[in-house]
């Protein structure tokens, strides 16, 4: 089993401790949440991020209020709203709140707390495991393809679906762990992912591993794919409608369309609680829009200062019009398959896989 070389999240007596990602990776720090404000404010501003470990953190987020407000039926409806508000396309949010509500509701008030940091737990557990199955029907569709050819099998990545993302592993790059566990060789293209960088994450993750890896500009997914430097793309999901249209981070769209032209496979790796069959298709997937801040300005390091000191550069003007969509929808066509806990099924058969509906 995987294990986390840092927990991206976990308990503490009455609070919770993250794994502060908004000053990865020039610092590695863990902070400490002690309201559910905190938990709601660490989601907004991408403290902690990827599509499952919002759903986990927002599970732990209602405990700590039952813990410290009290466990009446206002302060269970006030934290799910609240952090319910918090990020909208992710799905895994509402998943896991619905999973709360649902586990605490029947409950009387004074059987509650106990009960909803138990059910946080289960929800982290669960997420672990899902991402260990994921890994290994991923560990498959590399096997078969590196049979095909000599050397590293290159497989290409956007965003940050990796174990900083989850509870476990990750999404997509749960396979490559398990290549690397495998003694399969692979090479992985990270593209930087303008203008929040979680690529920088992945390469972060990827180094501290020990995976071989490329970091590369967005824009150069095109020509890589267009000259046969690429095997296979994988990436993650924020959504994935009854369709198999998937929302995931914006630029996902591009590789899938330049994938598609240079006839690379191009899959998404999502469990279950990423899964929305209540959306029939990626125009009901609400793509949240960060504002312009995030295009304008630039956090870092300055060359020879310290980690201690992350620099800001402003790169325009801050009454600059922007346009800042957080995600894209690609298309289930130019999906070859989506990697899930149950297997590899492929995009526009998603309900044989879950009969039972999602979320
Ligand atoms: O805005 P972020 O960093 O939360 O977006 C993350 C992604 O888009 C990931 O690819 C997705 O959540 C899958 S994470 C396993």
């Amino acid at each position: 089993m995987f294990e986390q070389p840092i927990p991206t999240l976990c308990r503490d007596g009455d609070r919770l401790l993250i794994l502060d990602q908004a000053l990865l990776p020039f610092r590695s720090e863990r902070v400490a949440l002690t309201s559910v404000d905190e938990v709601a404010g660490a989601i907004r501003h991408m403290q902690v991020r990827g599509a499952p470990l919002i759903g986990a953190t927002a599970a732990f987020g209602v405990a700590l209020a039952l813990a410290r407000q009290g466990a009446d039926d206002a302060t269970l409806q006030a934290a799910i709203a609240l952090l319910g508000a918090t990020r909208p396309t992710a799905v895994n949010l509402h998943w896991a709140l619905e999973r709360m509500a649902a586990a605490l509701r029947p409950l009387a008030p004074a059987r509650r707390v106990e009960a909803a940091w138990a059910e946080a737990e289960a929800i982290r557990h669960d997420d672990a495991a899902t991402c260990e199955a994921i890994g290994r029907h991923g560990l498959d569709i590399l096997r078969a393809l590196a049979a095909r050819r000599s050397g590293p099998l290159r497989v290409m990545t956007h965003c940050n679906a990796g174990w900083l993302a989850t509870c476990g592993a990750g999404t997509a790059l749960a396979p490559i762990y398990a290549a690397q566990a495998a003694g399969l060789a692979v090479e992985v293209l990270v593209s930087e992912t303008r203008p929040r960088n979680q690529g920088l994450l992945t390469a972060w993750e990827l180094r501290a591993a020990g995976v071989p890896h490329v970091l590369m500009a967005d824009n150069a997914a095109g020509l890589l794919l267009m000259r046969g430097e690429v095997d296979l793309v994988i990436t993650g999901a924020d959504r994935v409608a009854a369709n198999g249209d998937t929302a995931n981070k914006v630029g996902t769209y591009l590789k899938a369309l330049a994938a598609q032209a240079a006839g690379v496979p191009f899959y998404i790796a999502a469990p279950h609680s990423t899964l929305d069959f209540a959306c029939a298709d990626g125009s009901a997937i609400p793509i949240e829009d960060r504002g312009a801040d995030e295009v304008c300005r630039l956090r870092g390091m300055a060359d020879g200062t310290d980690p201690a000191e992350l620099a800001t550069l402003r790169l325009a003007p801050a009454d600059s019009r922007v346009a800042n969509p957080a995600f894209d929808i690609t298309p289930a066509s130019l999906i070859r398959g989506i990697i899930t806990e149950r297997g590899v099924v492929a995009a526009d058969a998603l309900a044989s896989l879950y009969p039972e509906g999602g979320r």
